[in-house]
């Protein structure tokens, strides 16, 4: 299957302008959602399940491969997410209202390096369509996996107002959310990464949780699962902080790492924007889910994320501490069953852990 994508799908959509192909890819799996034979068959066929479900955060998951932030940002079509073996999907990053991005082209592949550079700029139809997308095509109660939605400021909210945005996103989505991840880490919203520091960190991570908590009393039922991601561009004097905060404001998790504003050797790039897949975020993603998980002695559970293109990257991730994984440039270069083929690894990997 894999050869199939990788010789004869992959070429025809490499000919075409990389968001062109995106669009066709994600029309593809709109519509495999809105099959429901044919997502069921898929599923059937594609669905990785672990002899027990993998428990984390309090909530169950199928499998250990989830697909990462950015490719579903409008929660459009996560049926088809699961339909093709994944264990979760992280949709967004959603803002309150929808905003158009950063002008094409904002794509661009580096096939040598199997990388890819966005600069996306959160292009997104906005918390109210994304809550309308997930009611109706993949309600919360009746999912297969669970689904995470990862919010983030929009492009023309100044900085010390960012929180509201946070805000507003958790507030329309809280339904539908399984879990939240606050985005403070893509490169391509200007001043984002700023929100990294620890002072407004401390600041916004304790206002979501408040919300979180008086959303939770209010409808008496547990409060929803809080993760941070953060950039792989990150000192580990700044890890250090922000792990800091994240245990005394008792967060769920973390997701490790978005893209890199990083231009190592052996990239033949002059695009701005943030890098993703390849070996460089590969190993510097692991070496930040290895520092984070021996600081915090295994405590806070991690999501490895960042050039996992092979069983062995998915592997070389849960070795350094992560408890599950994303993918998303690999799953781009490797192909719609590339999900199964690592969930599947892991599975096996998993009969062997005490
Ligand atoms: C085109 C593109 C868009 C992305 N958009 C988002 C986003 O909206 N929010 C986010 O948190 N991460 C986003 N990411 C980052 C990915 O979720 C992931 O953290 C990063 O690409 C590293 O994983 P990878 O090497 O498997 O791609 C995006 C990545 C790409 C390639």
């Amino acid at each position: 299957m894999g050869f199939i994508y990788e010789n004869i799908v992959r070429p025809a959509l490499f000919r075409m302008e990389p968001e062109q192909a995106h669009d066709r890819g994600r029309n593809a799996l709109m519509t495999l959602g809105s099959i429901p034979m044919l997502a069921s068959l898929m599923r059937r066929f594609n669905q990785v399940k672990e002899d027990k479900p993998v428990k984390l955060f309090g909530l169950e998951f199928p499998n250990r491969v989830g697909l990462a932030a950015g490719m579903d940002k409008d929660g459009e079509f996560p049926k088809a997410i699961e339909a093709l073996g994944f264990g979760h999907a992280e949709v967004g990053t959603v803002t309150p209202e929808g905003q158009p991005g950063n002008p094409r082209p904002r794509l661009f592949r580096l096939p040598e390096n199997g990388a890819l550079v966005n600069r996306m700029g959160f292009n997104n139809k906005g918390a109210e369509s994304m809550l309308n997308s997930l009611s109706k095509s993949y309600p919360k109660g009746k999912r297969g996996m669970p689904v995470g939605v990862n919010i983030g400021k929009a492009k023309m909210t100044p900085l010390e107002n960012a929180v509201d945005d946070y805000v507003a996103s958790f507030r329309i989505l809280a339904d539908q959310a399984d879990y939240f991840t606050i985005n403070i880490s893509s490169p391509n919203t200007q001043g984002l990464r700023d929100l990294q520091s620890e002072t407004y960190l401390r600041e916004l991570l304790k206002t979501i949780r408040e919300e979180n908590l008086s959303y939770a009393k209010k409808l008496g039922h547990e409060p929803h699962p809080l993760l941070l991601k953060i950039a792989p561009d990150l000192s580990y004097k700044e890890i250090d902080q922000i792990v800091g905060v994240l245990t005394e404001l008792s967060y769920d998790g973390i997701i490790a790492t978005n893209t890199t504003v990083a231009r190592p050797a052996g990239y033949n790039t002059t695009e701005t924007g943030g890098l993703s897949g390849g070996d460089y975020i590969r190993k510097r993603s692991n070496d930040v889910i290895n520092y984070i998980y021996r600081s915090t002695e295994g405590k806070l559970p991690i999501i490895g994320v960042g050039g996992i293109d092979s069983v062995e990257a998915a592997g070389e991730k849960i070795d350094a501490g992560a408890s599950m994984v994303q993918v998303y440039t690999g799953w781009v270069y490797r192909g719609p069953f590339f999900a199964r083929e690592l969930a599947n690894a892991l599975k096996s990997q998993g009969e062997n852990w005490i």
